[in-house]
């Protein structure tokens, strides 16, 4: 623990709250990760490897990113694993230099496959978590006084339990952040909605989806219809509005129309919002 508060002591408030800062957000993607229960689960709209192909079709990375597709699982606890790792030898001061090296690259690839496409650039955030990351390696090196290499020494007892510790406690996080998943909902098909004496045609309402993500019920002259509130950049929610008929994102601008099958309008989204089934029976608006 002293070795822990000496990182921290020796180095400047600048640098300090950098590497709070993109320590604990670190940890805190991984633990997001580990807790949503959609993450890895392949029938949710917002499984990562829905998100993968998404993005393999619009990043200039595309070429990469779509050979992850069909380890989509592998890489979504790799993604989870190496977040945890990030913050917590961010925070411990372990590899820290290293652990920032892997933070940039982390970012750099986030900023090259998820928004590449927001305009303006600053409505994106990788970027700017990349040039922090760039701005802090480049701080803590400054403010060193002794020489350090950011290659562990594997050979060296102590460096070789210190990574084995770093990717221990990674592993136990992930593991207590599954246990702490929230359970979904059973998919209940034939579950009402909505009455259909109460939701005319051209009604458009607000509803919870079977898989327990927020969703858009839509009537017209062609019938009922449900769209995902989940926007397909970055998983921001979704809100109608009556004026231009659209599902828009409060977030980065995107656009969705629901007459076009949630096709994109407006915006960096690169994918069609995702849908559901619903169908009338009887009196009633049910999920089906
Ligand atoms: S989250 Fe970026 S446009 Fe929706």
């Amino acid at each position: 623990m002293n070795k822990i508060l000496a990182t921290w002591k020796s180095q400047s408030l600048g640098t300090r709250i950098l590497r709070f800062w993109l320590g604990a957000t670190w940890l805190y993607g991984g633990w997001q990760k580990a807790t949503d229960p959609t993450f890895l689960d392949k029938a949710s709209a917002n499984y990562i490897g829905q998100q993968l192909s998404g993005y393999a079709k619009s990043s200039p990375v595309g070429f990469v990113l779509k050979h992850f597709v069909e380890h989509a699982t592998q890489i979504g606890v790799l993604t989870m694993l190496i977040e945890f790792a990030i913050g917590i030898a961010v925070l411990t001061g372990a590899f820290l230099d290293l652990a920032i090296l892997g933070g940039a690259a982390v970012s750099f690839g986030l900023w090259l496959s998820v928004s590449w496409h927001a305009y303006p650039y600053f409505y994106g955030s990788d970027s700017a978590y990349f040039a922090m990351w760039v701005g802090l390696y480049f701080l803590v090196r400054k403010e060193r006084t002794r020489k350090v290499s950011f290659i562990p020494n594997l050979t060296d007892r102590r460096e070789f339990v210190k990574i084995l510790g770093v990717g221990a406690t990674a592993v136990i996080a992930a593991i207590a952040g599954s246990g702490l998943q929230k359970k979904l909902p059973k998919a209940a098909v034939g579950k009402e909605i909505v009455k259909l004496a109460d939701f005319p045609v051209g009604s458009v309402k607000q509803f919870t989806a079977p898989d327990g993500n927020p969703a858009f019920l839509f009537r017209t002259t062609v019938g009922v219809f449900a769209y995902s509130a989940v926007c397909t950049h970055q998983g921001c929610v979704l809100f109608y509005s009556p004026q231009d008929h659209s599902l828009n994102c409060p977030c980065h601008g995107g656009k969705f129309d629901p007459a076009n099958g949630g096709k994109v309008v407006a915006g960096p989204p690169q994918t069609p919002v995702g849908s559901y089934k619903v169908a009338i029976q009887g009196a009633s608006i049910v999920t089906a």
